[in-house]
């Protein structure tokens, strides 16, 4: 099968400031709503897009900048800006693993990266065990229908699918926003019942 992984040669796009108008930084912040959170893990960081814009939101604490791409995370180490140095750390992971403790996570989010995924519950649950109890999973992928950007149709996920995902992964308290307009967006809340295996 070939493959869906987003090909490192066009990270410029990812860079692209358009994005800020259908991907709201400050709207994805407010909806999740968390209260000075310590830890963010970002999967699929890319170029650190999104991660350097919720740095800058965090009083205090760590934003890990995760990706399986040797390539965006030698980016990321370079590009990260001097002001928010102290709150990025850049991370390679492999394929629904991360070299970080259990239970660190008030937040671990996902953004155009879920339709990429082969094996979408295994990292799911992954994100579940990083968490603490209570600690959120936010992914933020693209609708399955025609937008004027974005993968193709066929390999998008429903909203229903990732939903249902997320419960095969041990979350609970599922919110779905409709507020992006080309994009599914999912909140989910490790729950003290435990993450599956
Ligand atoms: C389309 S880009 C999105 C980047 C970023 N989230 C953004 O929206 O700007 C997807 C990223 O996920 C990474 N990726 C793909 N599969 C992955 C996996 N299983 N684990 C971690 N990262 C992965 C790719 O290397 C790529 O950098």
């Amino acid at each position: 099968m070939e493959s869906r992984r987003f090909d490192p040669k066009k990270l410029d796009k990812l860079n692209n400031p358009d994005r800020l108008s259908y991907l709201d930084p400050g709207l994805i912040w407010d909806s999740v709503g968390l209260h000075s959170p310590k830890t963010i893990i970002d999967i699929g960081a890319g170029t650190g897009f999104f991660a350097f814009i919720f740095a800058g939101k965090m009083d205090k604490g760590k934003i890990y900048a995760c990706d399986i791409s040797d390539v965006m995370i030698e980016w990321i180490t370079e590009h990260t800006p001097a002001d928010i140095k102290e709150s990025v750390v850049p991370l390679k992971m492999e394929e629904n693993s991360l070299p970080l403790n259990d239970g660190i996570a008030d937040l671990v989010y996902m953004i155009n990266l879920h339709h990429e995924l082969e094996q979408p519950v295994k990292l799911i649950v992954e994100a579940c065990r990083l968490l603490e109890v209570g600690g959120m999973l936010a992914i933020i992928d693209w609708k399955k229908e025609e937008t004027p950007e974005g993968p193709p149709v066929s390999i998008r996920v429903s909203e229903e699918t990732i939903e249902h995902q997320m419960q095969g992964g041990g979350f609970g308290k599922i919110r779905k926003y409709g507020i992006l307009p080309y994009h599914h967006f999912l909140v989910g809340e490790k729950t003290r019942y435990g993450c599956k295996t």
